[in-house]
């Protein structure tokens, strides 16, 4: 007979399907406003009952995850502990992560860990947080954490963390992702954006601001994004997908312009920059639309690497134990 000891949590990359940035705040964060979408691409966090805290990440990228107290899975089982109040049954854990979201390629897999890590820590402490409690908690680890346990379609506010469902039918889109030969860091990113809209003279290049509020004026969700999500039509999304970060992304990393074109080219029906990038996210009518495009696109010679995935899906949630 086997004992099961350990608890699993699935969670999904998230897309900007807008992502407007305002002006640098004095803690240094951005105030935003974003659109968040959940999609079908999964990593697995386990933990187990151990000595102590340690982490151990396998699959995509997992020799780029910090192994220490800057994982975010690690941060996100020492807040919940603390948020439990110590309770007896919160010991140190073993955290395996199961990697399939790339790392800094704008997709938030970081975060997505953390989220795994506080809905598996919550069931196998049985600390009893509710979802509330566990987004207050997902705020204060990081900004597209909250996200993360919520899933589907969202609105996020603040510097990302206050996230509200977005009220669309439940229609199915099917995305194109081009992963990217490097990586992004997203705080390089909005420092980048900083400096584009920077008045000439301060060291900037007077580029003008994206779709966002910049000069000072707050940030707002597009009505033509949120009018194309409750028409559930591909087309309109496409052509309503906007990304303030991208001008910076491409400024760090300009071999994504030609991603971005031979998706558009090949017939997508909009293209952008996942968040702080690199990852490129093509929009397809159909499923048969998306591969026709995945193919095409990895036989352009124009990325490392595509997934095809379908979103909205739903935020982290515990995988139900085998045997
Ligand atoms: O919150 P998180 O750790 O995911 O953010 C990573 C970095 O991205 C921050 O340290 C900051 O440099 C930048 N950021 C920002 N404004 C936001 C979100 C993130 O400037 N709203």
């Amino acid at each position: 007979m086997t004992i099961v000891t350990g608890v699993t949590a699935r969670v999904p990359a998230k897309l900007n399907l807008q992502l407007a940035v305002g002006p640098p705040r004095a803690d240094g964060y951005h105030d935003l406003v974003t659109v968040f979408h959940a999609v079908s691409l999964f990593d697995e966090v386990t933990v187990e009952p151990a000595g102590h805290d340690t982490v151990t990440v396998t699959g995509e990228g997992a020799a780029h995850v910090p192994h220490d107290g800057d994982n975010l899975a690690l941060r996100a089982v020492a807040a919940l502990r603390t948020a439990a109040r110590g309770g007896a049954a919160a010991g140190g854990v073993r955290v395996t992560i199961a990697k399939r979201i790339p790392v800094a390629a704008g997709l938030a897999g970081g975060s997505a860990d953390a989220a795994a890590a506080l809905v598996a820590c919550n069931d196998l402490w049985t600390a009893g947080l509710t979802p509330q409690q566990l987004g207050e908690v997902a705020a204060a680890i990081g900004s597209d954490v909250a996200f993360a346990l919520l899933g589907g379609t969202a609105v996020g506010r603040g510097r990302g963390e206050h996230v509200t469902p977005a009220l669309a039918p439940a229609t199915q889109y099917h995305w194109v992702l081009a992963f990217a030969d490097g990586q992004l860091a997203t705080p390089k990113v909005y420092a980048a954006l900083d400096r584009l809209r920077a008045p000439r003279g301060s060291g900037g290049d007077g580029s003008p601001p994206g779709s966002g509020g910049s000069g000072g004026s707050p940030p707002r969700v597009s009505t033509a994004l949120m009018s194309a999500l409750r028409s559930g039509d591909a087309a309109l999304l496409g052509r309503a997908l906007s990304n303030d970060l991208q001008p910076a992304a491409l400024s760090l990393f300009p071999a994504l312009r030609k991603t971005l074109a031979a998706g558009l080219e090949l017939g997508a029906l909009g293209a952008i920059v996942a968040g702080s990038g690199p990852t490129c996210v093509f929009l397809a009518g159909t499923a048969e639309r998306a591969l026709e495009l995945a193919v095409s696109l990895s036989g352009a010679g124009v990325c490392r690497s595509v997934a095809r995935v379908t979103g909205p899906t739903a935020g982290a949630a515990l995988v139900p134990a085998q045997g």
